[in-house]
């Protein structure tokens, strides 16, 4: 369901513009006024349509992705985001106690410090904790829950937008100020490609994601436990009763993470598992690699059998969290009414390894003032005529 807008702003000029009566489904942005915040502060919301029929809207609260409506197998546009048409299903407290970071952009650090604690070049560092005893996803006011500042952009055959937010030195704990750029954008193909860009005053660990939740049925479909997951990862992070990494790269051959081919994703989530009990389904961090780099590479791709939807995900960073959306329990509601059930939506966050300030065998996540952290992530939406689904 899309969300209506009264004044709209018009940004772009239709490339193939002319024809009265044809649909616009050229590139084009439109910039819109969504709400104000408890603490006073105006929200706008971009809406955007891709060069290939993809749609997104997306608010300068938390840079959160409201909807994203992509074609099926018959070329119908339905949305595959989770979430909320109005600001103040966001801002309000019981949604943001239990928060499930619908669609926002996550940082300063994306996934879980044990304990909130760190040190860098000898300096221990206490973060907030809001999980449990450790901290998660930015701690009690991360990146989901600020106003950025946002610039839309208009290209030939692209459209998006760039999001900056300056965190103040020691915000949260952390050390420096940390200057954030996100770029959302729309690129042919029905691509989402997301950039990141941070640099920093003071050595500090940043991990930014995105922690948009989907359900390639789109609309109202329940579950997401028939899609056919594929993970490009042979190993996992195991980790603790509190979500904490132990530190092993465990191979996933054999086990419930083995996700090397197209599988359901409910195949094996009620398994006798140790991992799988800790979390409640799948909540965990697979290892696409251990090192850095900068090249694009396959992450994760799945497959709606009922949609004819295939997304893919490609990405520069080494982990990716695969979160079933375990914790979802009905209390929140989608834009049409229906509860959002236990594995409702999926997450795919594309990240380094969860607790790395404190696990020296994981790649680094320190970013120095003398440096620029740059981040990629394409998610990508198709209808295959066929999927090789098996093994
Ligand atoms: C991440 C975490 C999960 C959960 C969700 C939000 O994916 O790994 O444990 O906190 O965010 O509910």
């Amino acid at each position: 369901m899309r969300i209506r807008f009264l004044a709209v702003l018009m940004l772009a000029i239709p490339l193939l513009g002319g024809c009265a009566e044809a649909p616009d489904t050229s590139p084009s942005v439109e910039q819109s006024h969504f709400g104000v915040t408890p603490s006073g502060d105006s929200v706008a919301v971009f809406a955007l349509q891709g060069a290939d029929g993809m749609q997104m809207e997306a608010m300068t609260y938390g840079g959160i992705i409201l909807s994203l409506e992509v074609p099926d197998g018959e070329g119908a546009l339905e949305d595959v985001a989770l979430g909320f048409d109005s600001l103040a299903a966001y801002t309000r407290d019981a949604y943001r106690s239990a928060n499930p970071y619908f669609g926002a952009v996550i940082g300063r650090y994306g996934n879980r410090i044990d304990e909130g604690r760190f040190s860098v070049n000898g300096d221990t560092y206490t973060l907030a904790t809001n999980n449990g005893p450790n901290h998660l996803h930015g701690g009690r006011e991360g990146f989901d829950q600020v106003v950025w500042n946002a610039e839309p952009f208009h290209r030939a055959d692209s459209v998006g937008l760039t999001l900056t937010h300056t965190s103040p030195d020691g915000h949260g704990g952390y050390p420096g100020r940390l200057d954030v750029t996100v770029t959302y954008t729309l690129a042919p193909g029905n691509e989402l490609v997301i950039d990141y860009e941070a640099t920093t005053t003071e050595t500090t660990p940043v991990n930014l994601t995105q922690h948009s939740y989907f359900n390639l049925g789109g609309g109202d479909s329940e579950s997401i436990l028939d899609h056919r997951l594929k993970i490009h990862a042979e190993a996992y992070t195991p980790v603790d009763s509190t979500l904490i990494p132990i530190g092993e790269y465990r191979p996933v051959q054999d086990t419930p993470f083995d996700f090397t081919s197209f599988t359901p994703i409910g195949e094996r989530i009620g398994a006798e598992n140790r991992q799988i009990g800790i979390a409640g389904g799948y909540d965990h961090n697979f290892v696409l690699a251990r090192e850095d780099s900068d090249s694009l590479r396959m992450a994760a791709e799945v497959y709606d059998p009922e949609s004819g939807r295939l997304m893919t995900v490609r990405t520069t960073e080494p982990g990716l969290q695969f979160y079933s959306g375990n914790f979802l329990d009905g209390s929140f509601t989608s834009k049409s009414g229906a509860p959002y059930r236990q594995h409702a939506g999926f997450a795919l966050e594309t990240q380094h390894f969860p607790d790395s300030p404190n696990q020296a065998d994981f790649p680094s996540t320190l970013l120095r003032p003398n440096e620029t952290y740059r981040s990629r992530t394409v998610y990508g939406f198709s209808t295959p005529d066929s999927l090789n689904t098996g093994p």
